[in-house]
Parts: C-alpha cells; sequence; structure tokens
C-alpha cells in the first residue's frame, strides 16, 4: 500500500489548481468541446481533487468512475466531492449539481495493477493526476497498450518530472535529491517505480502507441504562502533520503531545518493530453 492520507492531497490541492497547465488543457477539450454528456474515468483519484479541478470545463452532464485502491480515501473523495456540490439529488449513485452542471459518481475500489481492464471498462476519457510517477516501466507499457486497443484518450495531470529548485539554495540539495529518487524507485505496487523518469516514460511510450501527445509544464511555484506545503514537503524528503541511509543524519537535520524556513521553491510536474489519431 503507498498509503497517502487525505489530509495531505487536501494540502495540495490548491497548488496542483494553478499549476496545471492551460494549453495541454486545451487540446483535452478540442475534443470534447462539442460534447454535452461525457463518461470519464479518473484513476488512483484519492479524494477527487481531479475531478473538481476538471469538472468547470466539460460538459453539462458528466458521469465519472472514481478508481482508487484505498477505501478511506474513496470515502474522503465522497464527502469532499458532497461538500463543493452546490447541490445533491441523490447518493445511490452519488448525483450533484455544480455551477449548472449535473454530475454522477460511481466509486470503484480497484488494484490497479491486478486489475487495469476494468478500471477502463465504459471510460471516453481517461484521467489521472499525480500517480504515475509511482508506477513501473512495465505497467506504463502495458497501460498505453490497453489504451492504444480501446483507443481511449489520456489526460495525465501533475506528474512529478524530478526537477527541484528551492530558495535560498543548500549545499545538500543535490545530494538530498538524488537520495529522495533513489527512494522513489521502491517498488510502490506495481514493480520498481518510474519516479521521476515516470513523465519522459509515458511520453515516449504514448507517441510509440501512435498517440497525438501534448505536453507541457505544470511545476508548483510556492512562496511564502505556502509555508504549510513547504514544511510538509521538506519533512516527506528528509524522511525518505533518511530511510535511503545515503546521506549522513546530521547533514538530513540541518536540510530539513534550512527547508522548512525555505522562502520558497519550484517542483517539477508535466501535464500530458495524449489522443489515439484521428479520434477529435
Ligand atoms: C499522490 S496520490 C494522488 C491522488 C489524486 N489523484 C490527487 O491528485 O489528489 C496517488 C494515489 O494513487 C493511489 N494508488 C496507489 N497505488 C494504487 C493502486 N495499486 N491501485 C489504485 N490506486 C492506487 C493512492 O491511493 C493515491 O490515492
Amino acid at each position: 500500500m503507498t498509503g497517502f492520507e487525505a489530509q495531505w492531497l487536501a494540502l495540495r490541492e490548491g497548488a496542483d489548481f494553478v499549476a496545471r497547465d492551460a494549453a495541454v488543457r486545451d487540446a483535452a477539450l478540442r475534443i470534447f468541446a462539442h460534447r454535452d454528456e461525457i463518461t470519464v474515468v479518473d484513476l488512483a483519484c484519492g479524494a477527487g481533487s481531479n475531478p473538481r479541478a476538471l469538472a468547470p470545463f466539460l460538459g453539462s452532464r458528466q458521469s465519472w468512475r472514481l478508481v482508487d485502491h484505498d477505501a478511506g480515501l474513496l470515502a474522503s473523495a465522497r464527502a469532499a466531492l458532497t461538500a463543493w456540490a452546490d447541490a445533491v439529488e441523490g447518493e445511490e449513485p452519488l448525483a450533484l449539481h455544480k455551477n449548472g452542471r449535473r454530475l454522477t459518481f460511481a466509486f470503484q475500489r480497484l488494484d490497479l495493477n491486478a486489475d487495469l481492464a476494468s478500471a477502463l471498462e465504459g471510460a471516453e476519457l481517461v484521467t489521472a493526476a499525480a500517480f504515475f510517477d509511482l508506477v513501473s516501466r512495465d505497467w506504463i507499457e502495458r497501460f498505453c497498450a490497453e489504451l492504444s486497443r480501446r483507443r481511449l484518450p489520456l489526460y495525465a495531470l501533475l506528474t512529478y518530472d524530478g526537477r527541484e529548485s528551492w530558495t535560498p539554495p543548500h549545499a545538500a540539495d543535490a545530494a538530498m535529491l538524488d537520495a529522495f529518487h533513489r527512494h522513489q524507485a521502491r517498488d510502490k505496487g506495481f514493480g520498481a517505480a518510474a519516479g521521476p523518469r515516470s513523465s519522459a516514460m509515458l511520453r515516449e511510450t504514448l507517441e510509440r502507441h501512435g498517440f497525438e501527445v501534448h505536453v507541457g509544464a505544470s511545476p508548483w511555484r510556492l512562496g511564502p504562502g505556502d509555508a504549510e506545503l513547504i514544511a510538509a514537503l521538506s519533512e516527506g524528503a528528509a524522511e525518505a533520503v533518511a530511510q535511503t541511509g545515503l546521506v549522513d543524519a546530521a547533514v538530513i537535520a540541518d536540510w530539513r531545518a534550512a527547508r522548512r524556513a525555505a522562502r520558497g521553491c519550484q517542483i517539477g510536474h508535466v501535464d500530458i493530453f495524449a489522443s489515439p489519431r484521428g479520434i477529435g
């Protein structure tokens, strides 16, 4: 289990919202502009941040299936979407109204490594945010082959790309980042994780399968107003690096203290929209 906490996902939601690349979103929306109704499957949905971000850009009747292996996060997603809605029409399935749109949500608990095919069933658009760094090269290959076979478009947001810069810099930044990336490559349930190489791997694999691929940068640009997120990032990185044993404990402690007080940082992500040629 990867064990993401709803509290961490809520903390990053604001930064995720503003980071999303508008040109990639426009490319995705062009395909669906004429559609009033759409069925979307959001993979590794966590607490449902992605549908909250995308729903305002899609048609007036949306049917979402949110997939995750964590029952607690699926329950958080249901609660957060209900709180976000203007009105609740029904509970089973969850039917909501938001800004003049009618949205239904189904929640599917499923391990995406074991049962990818069921997750993709019935989708017209597949979305996923902050997910692909967890999966392996083999899974990306299997996933893209399956998308290609089904001629399904993919809108993948906020895939970590390994680039980080912190202000002010610290002497241990490079050693800490290298060790953090080694930790990221540990198996997260899909085999050795692609980590910071995942965005490049996803793009290359989609292109090889004949998709038309749009790519845009979606970095977090965090400043003094993001102190809580900066502190959480610093703690998470320091803990991960400590587990690798690659950096001296005193260096980690010094880096952690400096990073908690950092004025800002940029954390690299990539957005991708990929469509099978000839659709749209
Ligand atoms: C970084 S979180 C992103 C959550 C959400 N997409 C967001 O943007 O807030 C990664 C998500 O992947 C899910 N996940 C990890 N391994 C999974 C698996 N094998 N099957 C299904 N979901 C998985 C986690 O439960 C978590 O919700």
